[in-house]
């Protein structure tokens, strides 16, 4: 919050009674996502960041569904039911008892506009503290059809005109409406309430703020955002383009804060990836949620981790997989074709090819062979391997679990371990190799002499 917005009281009201069937999904459209997060996710975050000290989501009727991801994601939040769809004034006042409440500051936000960022609602905030009654928020949209268009009078907003009641003349106005609003608190209630529906859709429209405000002489006001800020999600191609806008934010924080990204345009991140200093990060990698990697880390090509944990140093791919629960220690690597899952791997240890480690403790300095499996699934039940530190792991070992293998030891190439083996000890569990001397040229001799009498007439 800036100096001039603390101390101001925020509430946030957000629209998600949406139809949303342009989706063609089974699941609402505010719970659809972006970066890994919901479109009503992010809206709830922007909003708590921009200081709001209460949120009431305005749902559709049966729409349980929507109500229970805002109450875990935001527990304090208010749900209010908007039970027939009359406009986004009649909306907003579905959250009456709230706006009865005298808040300096009002915020009305639509759960499908999911990329406005804190500082364009703090702005908002600030007109208000500014003197504004309302507060609207516009772009230049590079086709306006459809959009509610901003009627200004020597640069102050007078009024907003939705597409369809609009005159042929105010539809050449290229600077749309982006739908969010801020009010002064005292008047959101009165304002929304003096909002009539004689109009084109018969609509309460909250748009409509504007011009009552006008009316009783208060003070109004627009600000100016990035269309690609303000875009809102109807279906699956905005969807995409919401995608694309987040990613394109993200990989620019992701550099501003110190990591290198070699073709930052093939590099996808969740709204939840942290990623620290000097980090380099190669060509074609996928965060999905919940992953932390700390300074220095290096993840190679075609990597795709989720839920994982990379330390200090440590070196990732090319083509490996970190499923949740995989903890990569300072300096440890994990090479090609590598997939490891709810794994500690001790700092130092090198898991370098073709290697699944499932459900395990792999100590400090570990060499894991080319081939290893952690057999750590019976078909029931998942069991764990653990491997002390400084051991070495020969290639095509199948360890099954659950078992222990002492720190220092020994596992021989192609090794079935399923007996717990001791520090320091050498483990063989493969059958021993017998030379037959000669019998490969006998064999070869007879085959050839086979097939020649097989040719005679
Ligand atoms: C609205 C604006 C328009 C703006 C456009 C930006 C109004 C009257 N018009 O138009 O000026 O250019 O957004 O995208 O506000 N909603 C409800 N209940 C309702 C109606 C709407 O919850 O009864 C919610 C919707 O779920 C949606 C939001 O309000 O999240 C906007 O409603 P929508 O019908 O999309 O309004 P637009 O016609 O697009
Ligand atoms: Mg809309």
């Amino acid at each position: 919050m800036t100096e001039m917005q603390s101390g101001r009281s925020c509430l946030a009201i957000l629209l998600a009674a949406g139809e949303g069937t342009r989706m063609k999904s089974r699941l609402p459209k505010v719970l659809h996502e972006v970066g890994g997060r919901s479109l009503l996710g992010h809206a709830l975050s922007s909003l708590a960041e921009a200081g709001a000290d209460d949120v009431v989501v305005v749902v559709g009727p049966d729409r349980a569904d929507v109500s229970a991801q805002a109450q875990a994601l935001l527990p304090a939040v208010q749900i209010a039911v908007q039970t027939e769809r009359r406009g986004t004034a009649h909306a907003a006042l579905a959250a009456r008892a709230a706006l009865a409440k005298d808040y300096d500051d009002v915020i009305v936000a639509f759960a499908d506009t999911p990329l406005v960022r804190p500082e364009t609602f703090m702005a908002l905030r600030a007109a208000l503290a500014g003197g504004a009654s309302v507060a609207a928020l516009g772009f230049e949209a590079r086709d306006p059809s459809g959009y509610g268009r901003f009627v200004t009078r020597d640069g102050a907003l007078e009024a907003i005109v939705e597409h369809k009641d609009a005159s042929p003349e105010q539809r050449a106005i290229t600077l749309c409406n982006a739908g969010l609003m801020a009010l002064d608190g005292r008047r959101a209630l009165a304002l929304l309430e003096a909002i009539g529906n004689a109009n084109a859709q018969s609509e309460f429209y909250l748009t409509d703020a504007v011009a009552v405000a006008r009316g009783l002489g208060l003070a109004t006001c627009a600000l100016e955002a990035p269309e690609r800020e303000v875009q809102g999600v109807n279906d699956r191609i905005q969807l995409s383009t919401a995608e694309a806008e987040f990613q394109r934010r993200k990989r620019l924080a992701v550099m501003a804060a110190g990591a290198t990204l070699t073709a930052p345009d093939t590099v996808f991140f969740s709204h939840d990836t942290q990623i620290g200093r000097d980090v380099l990060i190669e060509p074609h990698v996928v965060f999905g949620p919940g992953v932390i990697v700390s300074d220095g880390a290096v993840i190679h090509a075609f990597s795709h981790l989720e839920g994982a944990e990379v330390g200090l140093g440590a070196t990732v791919g090319p083509y490996a997989r970190l499923r949740p629960g995989a903890k990569l220690a300072e300096n440890a690597k994990v090479g090609n074709f590598v997939e490891v899952k709810a794994a500690d791997i001790g700092a130092g240890a090198k898991i370098s090819h073709l290697t699944y480690i499932g459900d395990a403790t792999v100590g400090a300095d570990v060499n894991i062979g080319a081939g290893t499996i952690t057999c750590n699934y019976d078909g029931y039940f998942k069991y764990r391997t653990t491997i002390g530190a400084g051991a070495f792991v020969g290639s095509n070992s199948s360890l099954v679990a659950p078992v222990t293998i002492g720190a220092g030891a020994i596992v021989g190439s192609g090794s079935v371990v399923t007996e717990d083996v001791a520090p320091d000890a050498l483990a063989l569990g493969r059958g021993r190799q017998v030379a037959k001397e000669g019998w490969a040229k006998s064999f070869r001799d007879a085959s050839l002499a086979r097939k020649a009498a097989a040719k005679k007439p």
